[in-house]
C-alpha cells in the first residue's frame, strides 16, 4: 500500500509530531523539503515514496528505491541550546529500534543495524543564529520491505523484511515511529538525554566492542566502554579514557564486511 496520511492518523496518538503531514510521490530529499518549509508547524512530517537525491551522514547517498522504504523527516523546534542537537539523533535512534523490534540495535551514534547489516540511517541537520536554534530537521530512512540491495551496498544493508520474511504495512510502521519518536523526544525536552540514555545503552551494540577513533587526527584503538549523559561514546585507550563524539569514530566488527 502507499503513504497514505489517513492510515497513518488512525494508529497515530501523539500530540504534535506528525500532525501536519507533506507527502510527495517523488523528490530530492525529504530533509531539502523539510528545511524549505521551516515555517511549518512543530513537528511537521516530510515523507516521500522515493528520493532521488538522498543524503547521508558524511556527504554520503542515501538508497531511496520507490515504495520499499519508509524516508521521512520530521521538523523540529526545541528551544534548546545548538550545541545538545546533535543528540537529537540518539533520541531518533532509540524511537526507531523501539518501533523496529526484531532484534534492532543502534551502532552509535545514529546507525541502526539487525544482523551486523545497516536497517537505518538517521541525519540530522540544524539552522541556528546567535546561538539558538530555529529549527532541526532529523531525518530518517529505514529500509523496510527491500527485497535486493544493489551490488555495492548488498553485503552491509538489510531490510526489516529480509530479517524477518515478512512484508510491512509501512502506514502502521511510520505511525508506530512517530509515536515512539513523541514519547522520546518529549522525555529528551523535559530532562535532557540522561531521562533514556540506559535505554538507549541496552540497545547500543557499539558498548564492549573495538572501534577506531580519530583523535588530535591521530587513528587510536579502543574499547567502547559508555555512553555519557550527552551522548559522547567513552573509549578506553592504551593512553587512558576519551570522550569522542560523532564524526570521531569508526567501530570495527559489526557490519558484517569488516
Ligand atoms: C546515514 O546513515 O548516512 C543517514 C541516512 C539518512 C537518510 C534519510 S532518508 C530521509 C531523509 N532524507 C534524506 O535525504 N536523508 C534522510
Amino acid at each position: 500500500m502507499k503513504i497514505d496520511i489517513n492510515e497513518i492518523s488512525k494508529h497515530l496518538n501523539t500530540d504534535f509530531i506528525g500532525r501536519h503531514a507533506y507527502i510527495y510521490e517523488e523528490t530530492d530529499s525529504t530533509n531539502n523539503r523539510a528545511k524549505q518549509n521551516s515555517t511549518a508547524q512543530d513537528g511537521s512530517i516530510f515523507i516521500a515514496e522515493t528520493q532521488t537525491d538522498g543524503r547521508g551522514s558524511h556527504e554520503r547517498c542515501w538508497a531511496s528505491p520507490k515504495g520499499s522504504g519508509i524516508w521521512l523527516s520530521v521538523l523540529l523546534k526545541p528551544n534548546i541550546p545548538p550545541i545538545t542537537v546533535s543528540q537529537i539523533t540518539l533520541v531518533a535512534g532509540l524511537a526507531v529500534c523501539r518501533a523496529v523490534g526484531i532484534g534492532s540495535m543502534i551502532k552509535w551514534p545514529n546507525d541502526i543495524v539487525i544482523n551486523g547489516k545497516k536497517l537505518c540511517g538517521i541525519l540530522t541537520e540544524m539552522s541556528a543564529v546567535n546561538n539558538s536554534v530555529n529549527h532541526v530537521v532529523c531525518g530518517i530512512g529505514i529500509n523496510v520491505n527491500t527485497a535486493e540491495f544493489d551490488e555495492e551496498i548488498a553485503n552491509r544493508a538489510t531490510s526489516m523484511h529480509l530479517e524477518s520474511g515478512l512484508i510491512y504495512d509501512r502506514n502502521k510502521i511510520i505511525a508506530k515511529l512517530l509515536n515512539e519518536f513523541e514519547y522520546c523526544y518529549k522525555k529528551f525536552l523535559d530532562g535532557g538525554l540522561e531521562t533514556i540514555i540506559d535505554e538507549y545503552k541496552k540497545h547500543c551494540i557499539t558498548l564492549g566492542r573495538e572501534v577506531n577513533v580519530i583523535y588530535n587526527s591521530k587513528t587510536v584503538t579502543g574499547n567502547a566502554v559508555d555512553v555519557t549523559n550527552n551522548g559522547l561514546l567513552v573509549v578506553k585507550t592504551t593512553d587512558g579514557i576519551i570522550e569522542v563524539t560523532s564524526g570521531e569514530v569508526s567501530v570495527r566488527g559489526i557490519y558484517g564486511y569488516v
